[in-house]
């Protein structure tokens, strides 16, 4: 997608040195655009944990990147199965709500020991690797053209006038690679013409709404304002939100809906108005073991100083502001469950489904377990 104007994607292999990954570091923006090299799985693990890097697809790509660099740093003398197993189980492990990293990672550990000659196992890798990602941005482009109908038809019944569409957190473009989960059905929308608006959520505590959402819309063109996380409700029901689209970490295939902390929030007030509510996602962000999200998938708690500070701009530094008093204990919980209930629809790479293990089951018959 559009970085003033040149097309970049959220990771990608550097064009002059294949045992080098390039990503964005997404912690600087929308004040800074800049890339980092990775060049080993330690580098790749401090990505995905800091959050150089984030969003489910991302992270699995990224995921499957690691296993890749790990191949290009085997020492001779490793015991090749062990090795490979040691780096898969400590990539898989750098964040725990996505389930795109284990998915993608457990991907590429199969596609290796596939292989009967290790020696080819760097190769493999790469090819492996590529797959994943190319699959990932396809998938994401055609939730865009599957989307795409739900909003026409509410332009439609709005006479061409302007949809405006409610987002949490960041599933764009930055978030998967290309085009987005959530915003792929808005910059379809946008590019075919479509008069489209997004109240994008700030999303604290890191703000990815206000940070990055904000900032992938805008240098794309979409109009599009910046809310407090709180402000949804009341947009809804003074008839405000035509729709609300999110994305996910992790559904299960009974269709409950991790997301960022809030989204939650968003469903219950979008039910309490009548405002459709749909998830967008790749069928690599399904859990197909668990069966109640709430009680069963796992939240990440994070660093309780990002809910206690707040980064920005200030006289062209970039600094961290502390906001309660210095000694209130802070708790930051990073994801909540929407219960399927509550969801309208998922839109995905195949179409649009029930949130119900009825609806993810005929529409995924050949991963249903
Ligand atoms: O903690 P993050 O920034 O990795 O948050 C994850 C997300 O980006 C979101 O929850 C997003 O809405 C779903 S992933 C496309």
């Amino acid at each position: 997608m559009n970085v003033n104007g040149k097309w970049y994607r959220a990771i990608w292999p550097d064009e002059h040195d294949p045992e080098t990954i390039q990503i964005i570091d997404q912690r600087k923006l929308p004040h800074r655009f800049e890339t980092v090299g990775l060049t080993n799985v330690e580098k790749t693990i401090q990505a995905i944990r800091e959050m150089y890097v984030r969003g489910a697809p991302l992270i699995g790509a990224t995921g499957a990147w690691g296993v890749y660099l790990s191949m290009v740093n085997m020492e001779d003398g490793q015991d090749p199965h062990q090795y490979l197993k040691t780096e898969c189980l400590k990539i898989s492990s750098a964040r725990p709500t996505a389930v795109n990293l284990e998915w993608a990672v457990s991907a590429m550990e199969k596609t290796l020991l596939a292989q009967e000659n290790v020696e080819n196992w760097v190769k493999t890798a790469w090819v492996k690797a590529v797959e994943i990602t190319e699959a990932e941005v396809e998938n994401c482009r055609q939730i865009g053209q599957h989307g795409l109908p739900l909003i026409e038809e509410i332009s439609r019944k709005r006479d061409g006038k302007t949809v405006n569409i409610l987002t949490h957190c960041n599933a764009g473009w930055l978030a998967c690679v290309d085009h987005g989960t959530a915003t792929a059905p808005i910059y379809a929308a946008f590019d075919k013409g479509l008069d489209v608006h997004v109240w994008v959520d700030e999303t604290r505590p890191l703000n990815q709404g206000a940070r990055l959402t904000a900032w992938e819309l805008g240098q794309h063109g979409v109009p599009h304002t910046v809310i407090t996380d709180n402000a949804g409700g009341h947009l809804m029901q003074h008839g405000q939100v035509d729709m609300v689209i999110v994305g996910t970490d992790r559904t299960t295939h009974t269709g409950d809906v991790a997301n960022k902390v809030g989204t939650y929030l968003k469903a219950l007030a979008a039910r309490d108005n009548n405002v459709p509510f749909y998830v967008a996602l790749p069928s690599s962000t399904i859990d197909w073991e668990i069966e109640d999200g709430v009680k069963s998938i796992p939240i990440e708690t994070r660093d309780p100083d990002e809910v206690r500070m707040v980064w920005g701009l200030h006289d062209k530094h970039l600094v961290d502001v502390l906001v309660p008093p210095e000694n209130s204990p802070a708790l930051n919980i990073a994801f909540d469950v929407t219960p399927a209930r509550l969801v309208t629809g998922l839109i995905t790479e195949r179409g649009l489904c029930k949130a119900s293990a009825a609806g993810i089951r005929a529409l995924f018959p050949d991963l249903s377990k």
